[in-house]
């Protein structure tokens, strides 16, 4: 049976994987159970639960390379390098810490490829982030790929991303593969370091890699205690307790919200899937939905009253929207997105009703930022 190693296998993505592939392969898992994602107690952390009797759990850290020797000690296939430090916001400020988690334990698993021979694939959570405001067509039809916002135009409640010629909105378009790279946080600069570092060691070495750029997953067992990432677990959460959500810039802005289950039928077939060439992948809904109707689906679905606040802020840094151009992955792997987003938020929904309540740490998390200068 093959030998597959899930890094980051107690989080959100990672457990529902676990789960997915415990009857066909072996599975082992690296994961330091972070308390930002899992709380101080980990008994109590809904995924950790979920997966500790479907694998073999090695409680370690990947900024250790002590630990990634005990892992790799046991003869992995595949890796599927899931472990990673996820805010966009929070890594302006804990940048030493992102790039220590993302980039450091990343290239030591790189340094350890020399010694382990059965190791003949890797398979990387990449992130739409690196695209920053991915692609548009201008006023004439050409192609361009704008660069983040300014505070001028902010601050003067101009979100859309302007032609600078003329100054129009330009018109935003699918995000292929091929797109311009432009990272803008810290978080988006070390997905993009993984993935390239990781497509260029193991192309050197032999390796099969994926790349797999996720858009926005969202699901039951996304993390609810962490209030640095994830808008569905914090707007539901405030919705379910009938308190004000609030909501940046016109509320107009857009994501691709994509189901869990997709994914990890992305991350599945990329494990089965037998490649000679290194592939790089978007992995989407393919559809871009705005933040202020997430939010008001959310409270229809959760049925309690509250204000959905379009509050004008902003936070720097911020994309204005972005959605996956899925022609690829479609193409690769068969892959079709099953659930939309009123299905899966659905199924999110009835999950979040069987969890117990979490402290509200997302006001905490908002005036982190704005003492930060990140928040305006
Ligand atoms: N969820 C999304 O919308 C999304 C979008 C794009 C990319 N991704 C990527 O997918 C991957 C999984 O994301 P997720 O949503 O499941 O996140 P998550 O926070 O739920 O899970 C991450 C897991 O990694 C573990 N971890 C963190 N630092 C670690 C370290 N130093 N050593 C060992 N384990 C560590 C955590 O304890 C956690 O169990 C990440 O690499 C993330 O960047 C996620």
């Amino acid at each position: 049976m093959k030998k597959i190693l899930i890094t980051g296998g107690a989080g959100f993505i990672g457990s529902n994987l676990v789960l997915s592939l415990k009857d066909k392969f072996e599975i082992y898992v690296l994961d330091n159970l972070d308390p930002q994602i899992h709380g101080e107690n980990i008994e109590e952390s809904y995924t950790y639960k979920s997966i500790k009797n479907n694998c073999n759990f090695i409680h370690g850290d990947v900024r250790k390379k002590n630990d990634w020797i005990k892992v790799l000690d046991c003869g992995i296939d595949t890796i599927v390098h899931l472990a990673a430090q996820t805010g966009t916001g929070q890594s302006m400020y804990e940048a030493t810490n992102y790039t220590n988690s993302n980039c450091i334990g990343t290239t030591i698993l790189g340094d350890l490829l020399q010694k382990y021979d059965s190791i003949e694939k890797i398979i990387l959570a990449s992130s739409r982030s690196i695209y920053g405001e991915g692609k548009y067509l201008d006023s004439l039809g050409n192609v361009v790929f704008p660069n983040s916002r300014n505070s001028k135009d902010l601050d003067k409640g101009i979100y859309d991303c302007l032609d600078p010629k003329t100054g129009t909105p330009l018109i935003l378009q699918p995000t292929d593969e091929d797109s311009k790279i432009q990272p803008i946080s810290t978080y988006a600069l070390t997905k993009f370091f993984q993935e390239n570092y990781l497509e260029n060691t193991c192309k050197a070495k032999n390796i099969t890699f994926f790349g797999l750029r996720f858009q926005n997953v969202y699901g039951p067992g996304q993390s609810l205690k962490n209030p640095y990432t994830g808008i569905i677990s914090i707007f539901s959460q405030r919705i379910k307790k009938g308190q004000d959500v609030f909501i940046f810039e016109d509320g107009n802005e857009s994501r691709d919200f994509v189901y869990v289950l997709d994914v990890i039928s992305a991350l599945n077939s990329a494990v089965e899937y037998d490649s000679l060439t290194n592939q790089i992948l978007n992995v989407g809904f393919g559809k871009p939905t705005s933040v202020f109707e997430v939010a008001s689906t959310l409270q229809n679905l959760i049925g309690v009253e509250c204000k959905l606040i379009k509050n004008s802020a902003y936070r720097i840094g911020d994309i204005r929207h972005n959605f996956a151009d899925i022609t690829k992955i479609e193409n690769t792997f068969g892959f079709e997105p099953k659930f939309d987003l009123y299905t899966g938020l659905g199924h999110f929904v009835n999950w979040l009703n069987t969890q117990s309540e979490e402290p509200d740490l997302y006001l905490k998390s908002l005036s982190e930022l704005k003492q930060k200068g990140l928040l305006k």
